[in-house]
């Protein structure tokens, strides 16, 4: 979390800088795509770490399509896909969060959907692809977690379609 806070109020001064132009013209856009990008390149490799303190711990159920619980307990800035194939639950993420398939489709508890950032245009772009959708409906890789999601449960859809790259599974990292 902090890291994305950085992120967004230092890219558009950097570029500012680079282009010469005023902050205001670095569109939202570029910086979300930037964004993602730092997303998808880490690749979950922040998520593989425990939580440093009790402080930091978030409490998140996944429930998969049959039913099965998973209680684990991620901390603050956990990925919610990344975290989810840590410990083997099947949230797919053809395009590893870089915003360009429905695979990690989540339908989150109803009383934590305040909790969470507004969706991005393109998430709800894409949510309106994605099978079974829901009022509750978000995507896994877009969910950054906070302190606020604590007991927070992700059941996941029936099913999902993958319209990235067909037939791929990424392994958990
Ligand atoms: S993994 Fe593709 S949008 Fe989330």
């Amino acid at each position: 979390m902090l890291a994305r806070n950085i992120l967004t109020s230092s890219v558009p001064y950097f570029f500012s800088k680079l282009a010469n132009v005023p902050v205001p013209a670095i569109s939202s856009q570029i910086i979300r795509e930037i964004q993602m990008t730092s997303v998808a390149k880490h690749g979950g490799a922040f998520e593989s770490k425990d939580p440093q303190s009790e402080a930091e711990v978030v409490n998140v159920k996944y429930i998969d399509k049959d039913g099965k619980e998973t209680q684990v307990r991620g901390k603050i800035g956990d990925n919610v896909m990344y975290l989810a194939h840590r410990y083997g639950v099947e949230m797919e993420g053809a395009c590893e969060a870089s915003l360009a398939c429905t695979t990690c489709h989540v339908y989150v508890q109803h009383e934590f959907l305040d909790t969470l950032q507004e969706p991005e245009e393109k998430e709800e772009d894409l949510l309106d692809m994605a099978p079974f959708l829901k009022e509750n409906s978000r995507l896994g890789c877009q969910i950054i977690l906070t302190k606020e999601m604590d007991g927070m449960e992700l059941r996941l859809p029936k099913a999902t379609r993958n319209f990235y790259v067909d037939g791929h599974k990424p392994k958990p990292h």
